[in-house]
């Protein structure tokens, strides 16, 4: 049976005093670790700071992006290998913000995933489409080239070490979320791509969460529907008040 999954993407935002803090009162919270497991994703420079504090409390930390090679020369970048040895467990690939302002392509994904996996580390590839895309009902298409760039080239034992987040561009940071059934949908498709690929075993085995305008009071319904296995929350994981209600979502 799969646990829900809380993850909170800080983006660019915090500065070190306030960071601490934001950790400090999530880490005092008691996850039912049977339940639910908390992922905190801040900017890359408190990963050292906060990459030791991963799997306390039923809390992980995550990275918001790697390189795909180990070490060398490549100024201002951090590696898989690097975020391993800082105690970090979890990466986003292929985040649209990513996609659209640095240029992230399914190639850069794939590549990115194999040297997160090779290091033990769970990548979330992040997919979704732009409105432009959902409005000409490409939706589906869209979401499965952007997936099968990547799934088509793991092993089903890899597959089952990456979670999946489903985020439509539009609903980022718009306040517009996708309604459940919207969102169901869209996870349930994505779920038969991979017994399709795959088989059913495997397709079962594998987290997909939805990400996008995800808050206090939309969280529970997203998460009671079947095939949605958690949230990735950008905006509403940055107040404590409100991360707080999403991962108690899980527990009533
Ligand atoms: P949002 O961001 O919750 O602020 O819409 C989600 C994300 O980008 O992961």
């Amino acid at each position: 049976m799969r646990k829900k999954i809380i993850a909170g993407n800080w983006k660019m935002n915090k500065t070190a005093g306030d960071a601490r803090s934001l950790v400090a009162d999530i880490m005092k919270l008691s996850v039912d670790a049977s339940k639910a497991h908390v992922i905190i994703i801040p900017p890359q420079v408190y990963l050292s700071e906060f990459g030791s504090l991963s799997k306390a409390n039923g809390v992980s930390i995550g990275a918001q992006n790697s390189y795909p090679k180990n070490e060398g020369a490549f100024t201002g970048e951090v590696s898989a290998y690097i975020l391993k040895s800082l105690g970090v467990e979890y990466c986003l690939v292929g985040h649209s913000e990513r996609r659209k302002y640095f240029g992230e392509a399914d190639l850069d994904c794939l590549e990115k995933v194999n040297a997160l996996l090779e290091q033990g580390l769970t990548p979330i590839l992040c997919v979704g489409e732009e409105l432009s895309v959902r409005e000409e009902g490409k939706h589906f298409d869209h979401v499965k080239k952007q997936l099968l760039a990547v799934l088509t080239s793991v092993t089903p034992t890899e597959l089952t070490k990456i979670i999946i987040a489903y985020e439509p561009v539009w609903a980022i940071g718009t306040g517009k979320t996708a309604t459940t059934q919207q969102a169901s949908e869209m996870h349930s498709y994505i779920r038969q791509l991979i017994s399709d690929q795959f088989d059913a075993k495997i397709a079962s085995q594998v987290y997909v969460l939805y990400g996008g305008s995800v808050n206090d009071a939309n969280a529970k319904e997203l998460m009671s529907a079947n095939d949605i296995d958690g949230v990735l929350v950008g905006g509403a994981s940055l107040i404590f008040t409100s991360f707080e209600k999403i991962i108690s979502a899980v527990k009533s």
